[in-house]
């Protein structure tokens, strides 16, 4: 679980986010990216409150946890949830290797990242565009992810927010070796700019399952990310 994520995250790694795939033949979808190199498949939860959309759950993980593990893979999941302390350890169950809640979502940072960790996961706290950088930096050592929105959440095929860049630079020193995550209008001509700023970890939904050829379109923003 923690293990494999933390090996995957060592290096800078595109992760597919299915939330734009075809959900009639998700496991076709896997494969083809699973194929071209990706390892790390991010995994969207939305429950109608804080966000307005609905998506998936502990039902749809556990049904690809295993085949993503079997691929050498890890799912990064991305919880867009109220009350996540709730949640975590249905997910953790179903093979989540990451989960990630928003600072927004819960008062209790600390607690559920600690819980996370307990769990058998990495643990990752995520940022709205509008939530500024020194909302995290008290959670310094108890994140191994820092996802910082780079749209506002609940929909793929948005475009990248122009000020992400620089907010990832002021973010930078307040994380301390935790890995920087951005989501949220990544293709190959945005991926360098928050590569630069400091990131690590770049989520790409639209970009790759949009195109008609979702293993060239990873080859892509991987080349223009100078990543994995
Ligand atoms: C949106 C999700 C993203 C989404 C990104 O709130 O958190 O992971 O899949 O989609 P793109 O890459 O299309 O912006
Ligand atoms: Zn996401």
């Amino acid at each position: 679980m923690s293990e494999r994520m933390g090996e995957l995250i060592a290096s800078p790694r595109v992760a597919p986010s299915i939330l734009s795939a075809d959900f009639a033949r998700l496991g076709t979808q896997l494969d083809e990216v699973m194929d071209a190199g990706a390892r790390v498949i991010h995994f969207d939860v939305m429950d109608g409150h804080f966000v307005p959309p609905i998506t998936i759950g502990p039902l749809v993980l556990s049904a690809i946890a295993d085949q993503v593990h079997d691929a050498g893979g890890a799912v990064d999941v991305h919880l867009m949830i109220e009350q996540p302390e709730r949640q975590i350890a249905e997910f953790a169950k179903a093979g989540a290797d990451s989960i990630t809640f928003h600072r927004e979502a819960t008062p209790h940072a600390n607690r559920v990242l600690t819980a996370i960790r307990e769990l058998g996961c990495l643990a990752g706290v995520a940022i709205n565009p509008a939530t500024p950088v020194e909302d995290v930096a008290g959670l310094r050592g108890y994140a191994d992810i820092v996802l910082n929105m780079t749209i506002n959440p609940g929909w793929g095929g948005q475009e990248m927010l122009p000020e992400s860049p620089a907010k990832i630079e002021r973010l930078a020193p307040l994380v301390g070796s935790a890995r920087i995550e951005v989501d949220g209008g990544i293709d190959a001509s945005t991926v360098g700019s928050v590569a630069q700023a400091g990131t690590s970890l770049f989520v790409a939904g639209s970009a790759v399952f949009g195109s008609d050829d979702p293993a060239a379109a990873y080859a892509e923003i991987v080349a223009a990310a100078g990543a994995a």
